[in-house]
Formats: C-alpha cells, sequence, structure tokens
C-alpha cells in the first residue's frame, strides 16, 4: 500500500513506478531527511502538536532507523519512491501507526526542499576547505619558485618574462574569487524552507524558525510558493561549480603542455600519470586531461538545471526532481579534482633550467629595450617601432637582443648605451615589475603573504 494509496483503485503501473521513482540516487539524502525529520518532530512536540510520548517514540524510530542505514542494512524500495517515503515506510514498520504522525504539518515538497539546503551547504563548506587545500598546495610550490623565471605567454607566445610564483598566484586568486563566491551564495542557501507545506504553509500551529534554529539555518523563506518552488540556490551552486571547473580546467592545460616535451617546464609524479598499452615510452598526463574533460559535465549539469527551469509554473512540478543528479555528480565530480589537484601540485616537479633558457632565449625582454628608450626620452610609440625593427634584424640575424652589439644597437638607435645589456639582463627585467600584483620579487613575496593571511581568515 503506497503512503498515497487512499485516492487510488488501481496499482502503479511498474513501468511508471521506475520511471517516477527517486529513490535510486535520492537515497545520498537519507542522512539529511532524517536529521530533518528529527528536528521537525521535535518542533511539533514542543508546539504540543505531538504528545511527549509520541515525540519519543517518532525520534527514537528515526534514531534506529539511521543506524541501520549506517550500518548498510537497509534496502530501499523502488516502491516507495524516493527516500523520504522510504524512511517514513520504514519508520511505521518500525514503532507502528504512531509513524504516521511524522508527517503532520508537513509535505514532501518543504521536505526535499529541507534536505536539499542541508546537503548543499555542508557540500559548500566542503568545497571551501578543498580550495584553500589547492591554494596551499599552489602557495607552496610558489614559495619554492620565487626566483624560477619562465616566459609569460599571451596568445601563447612568450611575452614577457614572471615568476614562475607570480604565475601560480594567479591561479590561488581565482580560488580565492571562487571561495568568496561559495561563502556568498552560503546565505541563500542556508535558509529553511520547512513549514511550507505542499505550497501554502499549514493549518498547525507549527513554529518554522525553532526548527530552523535547531537546524543551523540564519533564517526561513519569507513565501512559501517560492520556498517549495526555489532551486536558485542549486543554480547557483552548479554555476560556481562550474566556474570552479573551469579554473582547474586551465590549470590542468598548462600542466598538460608543461609537461610535453615541447615544453618540458614540468614532470608529474609517476604516481599521477598512466602509461600506453602500445607505445612503451609513454607517460600521460591522464588526472589534469580528465579535470580538463570533466570540465563539460559539470557545465552540462549547469546548463540542464536551467533548462529544466525554464517555464516551470509555480510551484513545486515532479520536473524538479531532475535537480539532484547533476547537482550529487557535480559534488563528485569536482570533490574527486579538488582533492587530486592539491597532490598532484605538491608533487609535480619544475624543470628551472627549461624555464629560463626559454625566458631568456626569446624577445621576452623586448617590452624593456623599448621602456629604456622611453626613459631616454623616446616617445613609447617611436619606441615600439625601433624594437621591432631590432627584433626583425636579430630575428634574420638568429640571435637575440642581447647578443647584438653595441653598435648594432646604435644602428637603430643612438640612444642606446653600454648600461642596455644591464637593463635587459633577465632578473632585472622581472624586478623592473615591482608594482603592487607585479612579478618583481619584494611584489610576490608580498603577494605570497596576502594570499597566506587572507587563507587564515577563510
Ligand atoms: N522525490 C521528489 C523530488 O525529488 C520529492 C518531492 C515529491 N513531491 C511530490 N509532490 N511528488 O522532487
Amino acid at each position: 500500500m503506497k503512503l498515497w494509496g487512499g485516492r487510488f483503485t488501481k496499482p502503479t503501473n511498474q513501468l511508471v513506478e521506475e520511471y517516477t521513482a527517486s529513490i535510486g540516487f535520492d537515497q545520498r539524502l537519507a542522512e539529511e531527511d532524517i536529521r530533518g525529520s528529527m528536528a521537525h518532530v521535535r518542533m511539533l512536540g514542543a508546539c504540543g502538536i505531538l504528545t511527549e510520548e509520541e515525540t519519543k517514540t517518532i525520534l527514537s524510530g528515526l534514531e534506529t532507523i539511521r543506524e541501520r542505514i549506517r550500518r548498510g542494512e537497509v534496502s530501499f524500495s523502488v516502491e516507495n519512491e524516493d527516500i523520504h517515503m522510504n524512511i517514513e515506510k520504514l519508520l511505521i514498520e518500525e514503532i507502528g501507526p504512531v509513524g504516521g504522525k511524522l508527517h503532520t504539518g508537513r509535505s514532501r515538497n518543504d521536505q526535499v526542499a529541507l534536505d536539499m539546503h542541508l546537503y548543499v551547504r555542508h557540500q559548500t563548506v566542503e568545497l571551501v576547505r578543498l580550495l584553500v587545500g589547492v591554494q596551499e598546495a599552489l602557495i607552496a610550490q610558489a614559495e619554492a619558485h620565487v626566483d624560477t623565471i619562465l616566459p609569460g605567454y599571451t596568445h601563447l607566445q612568450r611575452a614577457q618574462p614572471v615568476r614562475l610564483a607570480h604565475h601560480l598566484l594567479a591561479y590561488v586568486s581565482m580560488f580565492q574569487r571562487d571561495i568568496e563566491r561559495l561563502i556568498d551564495s552560503y546565505k541563500r542557501v542556508n535558509i529553511s524552507p520547512l513549514g511550507a507545506g505542499a505550497i501554502a504553509g499549514t493549518t498547525f500551529p507549527i513554529d518554522r524558525r525553532m526548527v530552523a534554529e535547531e537546524l543551523g539555518f540564519d533564517g526561513i523563506y519569507d513565501n512559501s510558493m517560492d520556498a517549495v518552488s526555489d532551486r536558485d540556490y542549486l543554480v547557483e551552486f552548479l554555476s560556481i561549480a562550474s566556474l570552479i571547473m573551469v579554473h582547474l580546467s586551465r590549470l590542468s592545460e598548462e600542466l598538460i603542455l608543461w609537461s610535453s616535451e615541447e615544453f618540458g617546464y614540468i614532470e608529474l609524479d609517476d604516481a599521477f600519470c598512466t602509461g600506453s598499452s602500445m607505445m612503451p615510452q609513454k607517460k600521460n598526463p591522464d588526472v589534469p586531461e580528465l579535470v580538463r574533460g570533466k570540465t563539460g559535465r559539470v557545465i552540462g549539469h549547469l546548463v540542464a538545471l536551467l533548462t529544466v527551469l525554464k517555464a516551470l509554473p509555480l510551484t513545486y512540478n515532479k520536473d524538479m526532481q531532475e535537480d539532484k543528479e547533476g547537482v550529487f555528480d557535480t559534488v563528485d565530480t569536482l570533490t574527486g579534482a579538488l582533492a587530486l589537484m592539491a597532490t598532484m601540485l605538491s608533487s609535480m616537479k619544475v624543470n628551472v633550467e627549461k624555464m629560463r633558457e626559454n625566458a631568456q632565449s626569446g624577445f621576452a625582454n623586448a617590452t624593456d629595450l623599448a621602456d629604456y628608450l622611453v626613459k631616454k626620452g623616446l616617445p613609447f610609440r617611436e619606441a615600439h617601432e625601433v624594437v621591432g625593427r631590432l627584433v626583425l634584424y636579430c630575428l634574420e640575424q638568429g640571435k637575440t637582443l642581447t647578443d647584438c652589439e653595441l653598435a648594432e644597437f646604435q644602428a637603430v638607435s643612438p640612444l642606446i648605451e653600454a648600461d642596455v645589456y644591464e637593463a635587459l639582463q633577465l632578473e632585472r627585467v622581472v624586478d623592473a615589475r615591482n608594482i603592487p600584483g607585479g612579478t618583481g620579487r619584494q611584489a610576490v613575496l608580498d603577494a605570497i603573504g596576502n594570499k597566506k593571511s587572507k587563507i587564515d581568515e577563510t
């Protein structure tokens, strides 16, 4: 007999039962569901809607079921559709008809919303913790590589030399924004929908604030219809998650490029790579590749949920059951990626010489020669032109700027003097950018300090 069977004259079609059931995936909400039910029952007791005796019996029944679920002794059934009705059924089996009082003044609509709020709230905190882990791994490498210089790129062409620390700290900044986004979203997640009932509230004199407080919520939804139909906080969660994945994917792409023979900048630890079944020499960066690839599915979940919600009339519609799998899969995907990324970064080896060689062998110091000329009085636009011609000359000659004789420099501009070699020296070039947010040594050390204190605040 279904919990809602009274109005029906026929059993549910077997295919319909399987098609509509969510127990296959929403059993993940068992802990949240029981926690919410316990708070609800305590409130019903406190408000005199249930007797003390009934309250106690239901609470201890729920406790027993929670233990049995934790021990893996419970098998959920499709017949009972979802986690909410499965648990209610188990409760009634456990303590008898009094278990049927649990659902007083409540609907599955506010119940499922409550469970998801509890779930996402917890995951939001977890994600912040994992993001901090990645930041710490990046900062540790940054500290080890304050004096490692590599070419910075635009258009994937060598642009200007930067400290490796500076490059890695850019990701720390991105993840910092992600953390701030999660923290900000928390205030919209941490609102209790319970008491909204199916749609319009309940006729029982319940205390919505009491349950909300017991469950650690900062407040309650101020409109029952919004409470049961709001999935914005899930869209927001998926959107933040997508952006985190995009950041991880960009980082992954660099790790993949950098570990190629063509770059040769880093070597990922053997434990994070796999081999080829045919080519004995291969060591493939599968982990960053998969992180990059899995970014697609997380973005997909965001788009899927937006598409589900678009044009849904108020309030609850069964379509909304589709909100869960994408969120769960996003949590799994992101959790795995963040945990792996932190250890992979910590264990990667940096080829300091190769980075330096590339920073030196191109024309990454060309801007500095232009700036040098500007400081000698030439307008920047003219200086740009002069250095452009010199670069062209060097390319024809197969040499770099610093390979040029003073006479060669002076052939393009008499303003260039012997001090040019000093101005174009790699460390000088990098340290010339010692402004806040720049790649100069002191600026980078300051940035590391700032990032560390930001993490301590988090
Ligand atoms: N399994 C449902 C879901 O995930 C629970 C809410 C069902 N409510 C309803 N009125 N059918 O959305």
